[in-house]
This record gives C-alpha cells, structure tokens and sequence, in this order.
C-alpha cells in the first residue's frame, strides 16, 4: 500500500458552536488530482482553512507523507476563492508574491516566475495590474502565483467559480493538460460537477453542513477528458449520478449512501 500524500482521519472541527467538518476521512495520493464536491456552505472552504492552518481540528488526525501534519512550515500552495490578486500589485509582482512570503527577494522571484508567463498565456500583460487583465487572465496570474512556489500540494479553492461558461470550459482544459505536464498533485474545491468529473482521478462529495463524506468515486476516463463521444457519454452518466448525490445527499437507497452511512 502506497503511503498517501495527504490522509485525513476523521477529522472535525467548529466555529464556536457551529459544528462545520464532521469526521473527514480522506486521502490524496502522490501525483493524484481529487476534487472535493459539496454544496455551498458545507464546509470546502473550511476544510482548507485546516489544511492551511486557519483554523484547528478538535479530533482527527491530519497526515502528510505519512507523518502528522506539522504547525509550521505546511507543504500546501494554496490558491484562495476570491480576492486572490492584489490590486495594486502589478501583475508581475503578484506572482511572485507568494515566493516573497516565503523569503526570496523580489529580483530572484521575478526571475523565477518571467518564464512561466507565456505556458500561462500571460505574456506581455506583466506590467498590467488585475483590473486590466480578463477573468481568465486573473485566474490563471493567480494559478501561476500558486504553482511556482514549488510546493508539494495545490490547494485550489474554486478557481474558475466566478468565469462565464466559455471561460471556464477552455479553463479545464488548459488546466488538464498543465497537470498532465507537471504532474502536480491536487486538491480542488467546487461545486460544479462538470469541472470535477472533468479534472479529477477522484472525487469526494460531502454532504450539507457539517460535511461528511458522502460518496466517493474514481474517474476511470482516459485523458484528455470529453473529446470523444463514448468519453462524453460516460462522462455525462457520471454527472448525473453525482448531481443526484448531491441534490437528495440523504435518500435511503441512493446508491451510494448506505455504503457511507454503514462506516
Ligand atoms: N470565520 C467564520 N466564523 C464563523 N463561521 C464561519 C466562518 N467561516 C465560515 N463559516 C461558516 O461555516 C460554514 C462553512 O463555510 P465554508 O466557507 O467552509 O463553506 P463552503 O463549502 O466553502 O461554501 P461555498 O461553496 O459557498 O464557498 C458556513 O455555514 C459559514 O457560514
Ligand atoms: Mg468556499
């Protein structure tokens, strides 16, 4: 058995009297990209809150690479659901801001990310600040600030959640084939069905506040997803399946339920 990068072990936690994580097991192997699905207000946002350090577990054990997950130093790159650019940072220099919180002068960060600036169709817009740059543009700034900082796990929190339907489409797919390439491993947040069945090995779906896992699936579709018209179809059977999950997450006999609610 392979150790899992990332292993949660029935782990919960509050705000105050607000129980919002509910006994989250759950593993992420190395390379893998595993998409958690629930609907708003469940608790995905939290549950990287925790990872990150935002906020403490009360039971539940948290490993990294086999071993407790340490205060300081954790081993995520983040990419956070709003708000991820500043303003008035050219664009420049909000990628490399993440680099500089870790230390580095700006002068090395900015030699570091520059190269980066064409893969993520960025090239010329360095000097611009996010005002000026596209919904997609701002994302993927925000990806790059993320990935370059070299971490051993992308936590991306809804990343394309606020992009049109076209955008966020030519997103996926430009996301697909750049974790294909650099064979990150990682954990995405949405609650769009289509992108997780899209993007992930696996997909967790919790359940309303406080989540629990309430399903589990593998998404055994060759990649790259949905050029294909039996990809297509397949894929189409599983949103579906997923999407009643989520929309009657409680029905007795629901295929998935009792499997979970047995544990
Ligand atoms: N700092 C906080 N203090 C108190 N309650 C909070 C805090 N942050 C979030 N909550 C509550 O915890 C619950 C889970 O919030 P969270 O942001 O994790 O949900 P989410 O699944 O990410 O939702 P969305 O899909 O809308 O982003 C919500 O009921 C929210 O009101
Ligand atoms: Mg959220």
């Amino acid at each position: 058995m392979n150790v899992p990068r990332l292993k949660l072990d029935a782990v919960s936690c509050r705000y105050g009297d607000l129980p919002v994580l509910a006994a989250i097991s759950m593993t992420v192997q190395p390379g893998e990209f595993v998409s958690i699905l629930g609907p708003s207000g469940c608790g995905k946002s939290t549950l990287f809150k925790l990872l990150t350090g935002g906020i403490d577990a009360d039971a539940g054990a948290i490993e990294f690479d086999g071993q407790p997950l340490a205060a300081a130093g954790r081993p995520f790159a983040f990419m956070p659901q709003r708000d991820a650019l500043m303003p008035w940072r050219r664009i420049l220099d909000n990628t490399t801001l993440g680099l500089e919180v870790q230390g580095m002068r700006r002068r090395h960060a900015r030699e570091r990310v520059a190269p980066l600036f064409a893969e993520f169709g960025l090239s010329g817009f360095e000097e611009n600040y996010p005002a000026e740059l596209s919904g997609g543009m701002r994302q993927r700034a925000a990806l790059l600030r993320t990935v370059v900082q070299d971490k051993p796990m992308l936590l991306l929190d809804e990343p394309f959640g606020a992009l049109d339907a076209l955008t966020r489409a030519g997103m996926q797919r430009w996301l697909e084939q750049m974790w294909k390439k650099h064979r990150w491993t990682a954990m995405l947040v949405t609650h769009d069905v289509r992108e997780a069945v899209h993007l992930s090995d696996r997909i967790y779906v919790l359940s309303p506040r406080p989540a629990r896992v309430i399903r589990e699936i593998e998404v055994d579709l060759p990649r790259p997803r949905g050029r294909d018209a039996a990809t297509q179809t397949r894929a189409a059977a599983i949103e579906a399946d997923l999407l009643e999950t989520l929309l009657d997450p409680g029905q007795p006999g629901s295929r998935t339920h009792p499997a979970f609610a047995a544990k």
